[in-house]
C-alpha cells in the first residue's frame, strides 16, 4: 500500500527522469506513470525509494514495450515469468503442476479469464499443457539501458563484489546473484522463467523493455510477501 501523496511525488520524480533521459514521449504527464511498491512501502516515499519501480507502458498487445525507471539505488525485487496454463473453472489440480494462487500473494485471476478459472504452473517446462488448457507462455524480456547504470542479477556464477548492492533486507529473497552490468547502449535478453532483479546506481536508471504481452499478476516473486499490484490509499488524517 502506497499513500497517494507518496505516489504523486514518485510519479514526478520518474517523469523528470524520463525527460532527462532524452527519450521522447509526446504528451507525457507525471500521472501517466505507474508506480509499483511491491506491497512493501507501508505507504511512505522513503521506503519506496529503496524498493520500488516506475513504469510507462508504450504498448501492451502481442508485443509489449515499456520504459522502466529506477530512482537512485532503487531495487526491483527478484521475480520470474513462467508459463501459466489457464484451465476451466472447477478443473482438478493435477500432478506436475502448482496452483498459481498458492505461490502468488493475493492473486485474483486475470481479467480476461476471471477469478474462478484454475491457473496452473508446470513444475518443469517439459511438462505438456493439458489439452483443455490455454497456454500463456512465460514472458521473455529484453532490457536496453538508455540512461544511468545498474546491476541486474541473473542465474550463474555469483558475483563476489557487484557494482551496486541489493538492499540488505532483500538479499534473503535474491537467489540469482550473477551480475550483468547495465549501462546506456547495452542490451540484455532474458529467457522466460529466469529469476532476475535490478538495483540502480546512484544516478538512477532508465531502461527500455521489450517483451511478449505483459500480464503483471502472473509475475512470480521469490519473496512471498510481495504483492505485484500496488494499492494506492489516502493517508489517514
Ligand atoms: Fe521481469
Amino acid at each position: 500500500m502506497l499513500y497517494r501523496d507518496s505516489a504523486t511525488k514518485a510519479q514526478k520524480l520518474y517523469y523528470e527522469m524520463i525527460l532527462k533521459s532524452g527519450f521522447p514521449v509526446k504528451g507525457l504527464k507525471p500521472e501517466d506513470l505507474e508506480v509499483v511498491d511491491f506491497g512493501l512501502s507501508q505507504g511512505e516515499l522513503d521506503s519506496f525509494k529503496i524498493v520500488g519501480l516506475g513504469i510507462y507502458v508504450l504498448v501492451n498487445a502481442a508485443e509489449c514495450g515499456k520504459i522502466l525507471c529506477f530512482l537512485p539505488n532503487q531495487y526491483m525485487p527478484e521475480h520470474r515469468h513462467q508459463s501459466v496454463i489457464v484451465m476451466p473453472k472447477g478443473s482438478e489440480f493435477r500432478k506436475g503442476f502448482l496452483d498459481l494462487k498458492k505461490i502468488v500473494k493475493d492473486f485474483r485471476g486475470l481479467e480476461e479469464y476471471g477469478e474462478d478459472a484454475v491457473y496452473l504452473v508446470p513444475e518443469s517446462e517439459k511438462i505438456p499443457a493439458p489439452k483443455e488448457g490455454i497456454l500463456i507462455p512465460g514472458k521473455q524480456e529484453y532490457f536496453h539501458t538508455i540512461k544511468g547504470a545498474g546491476s541486474m542479477f541473473v542465474p550463474g556464477e555469483p558475483t563476489a563484489n557487484p557494482t551496486y548492492k541489493i538492499p540488505k533486507d532483500q538479499r534473503p529473497y535474491t537467489t540469482a546473484q550473477h551480475e550483468v552490468f547495465l549501462e546506456p547502449g547495452v542490451g540484455f535478453h532474458l529467457a522466460d522463467n529466469t529469476p532476475h532483479s535490478v538495483v540502480a546506481g546512484p544516478e538512477g536508471l532508465v531502461v527500455l523493455e521489450f517483451s511478449l504481452t505483459s500480464r503483471d499478476p502472473l509475475d512470480i516473486f521469490t519473496n512471498p510477501n510481495i504483492d505485484r499490484i500496488t494499492r494506492i490509499e489516502e493517508r489517514p488524517k
